[in-house]
């Protein structure tokens, strides 16, 4: 028995389908997706940048690959804690997870209307995502790492949509209604699903072994910085969907800029935070990415 899991189910009990809740007449083809001001346009060469229509392409790209990454970890979440059933589990843990695979699939379909919309199937969004992939298909629900791995996925992508909302929410930026409906959402139940896993795994950790808490310490950093690297920069092929020219340069300079670096570290920060407090990560401020 858990009162969080079951407050957590709680707020969860009243379900809608996204595609439903979303006002999708509400479209407004001139602005942006995301606010301009995150995606380091200020750190491109004059030259990449030609038309606002250019700008507004590019942030549909770039909330595509938001979609994407989303999609990409709401399968594996999906795959791992359906894979055995959800009978014998404790009932709080598979209210959740059931309620889980419920919203995540509901996300999915919703990100996939919007990848479709921004005209961005048929090429590569992310980085590489083979080994965490490999990785992930590894992990049973019932080890903290499976929950770690989760918390990580969805605080970096959730944090990084808080950082657009709380723009537009200041009136710092104005972007498509849509696009700003799809990121509340996602984010209203993404914060719950946060406070979930971070209640998993926490209370798994007080499980481990010290092998094996040694092996989880030394490769979950390495896996905080791929995923960071697969997910938080534009591809070249993102980029010249989007229109740009020379789109290998773009992509290392992008990589490169310090706004966008300082971005990716702020959205490591959450996992890095709890990890560390949990006592299974040693950080220095400021040393991800
Ligand atoms: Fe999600
Ligand atoms: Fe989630």
């Amino acid at each position: 028995m858990s009162e969080v899991l079951q407050r957590i189910g709680a707020h969860a009990a009243d379900y809608r389908d996204p595609l439903a809740a979303i006002d999708w007449r509400a479209a407004d083809a001139d602005l942006p997706w995301l606010p301009l001001q995150l995606l380091s346009i200020d750190g491109m060469a004059e030259r990449d940048v030609a038309s606002p229509e250019d700008l507004v392409r590019f942030s549909q790209i770039e909330f595509a690959r938001l979609c994407a990454a989303g999609m990409w970890l709401e399968g594996l979440l999906i795959n791992r804690v359906s894979i055995n059933g959800f009978l014998g589990l404790d009932v709080d843990e598979a209210r959740i997870a059931l309620q889980e695979v419920r919203e995540e699939s509901g996300h999915s379909l919703m990100f996939l209307e919007m990848m479709q919309r921004a005209g961005a199937a048929g090429f590569p969004l992310l980085g590489d995502t083979a080994l965490l992939s490999w990785v992930a298909r590894r992990l049973k629900p019932a080890g903290a790492e499976f929950w770690a791995m989760v918390y990580i996925g969805e605080t970096v992508t959730d944090t990084f949509g808080l950082r657009a909302l709380k723009a537009v929410r200041a009136g710092q930026a104005a972007i498509c209604p849509v696009a700003r409906q799809v990121l509340e959402l996602h984010h209203k139940d993404e914060a719950r699903h946060i406070a979930a896993s971070r209640v998993f795994l926490t209370n798994r950790l007080d499980r481990m072994t010290g092998v094996r808490l040694a092996v989880f310490r030394r490769t979950l950093r390495f896996l905080l910085d791929r995923f960071l690297d697969a997910t938080l920069f534009p591809t070249p092929a993102s980029l010249a969907a989007a229109g740009f020219q020379d789109a290998d340069r773009l992509a290392r300079d992008i990589r490169a800029c310090p706004t966008r670096r300082a971005l990716a570290r702020e959205c490591a920060r959450p996992a890095l935070d709890l990890l560390t407090a949990n006592g299974v990560l040693k950080v220095t401020p400021g040393d991800a990415t």
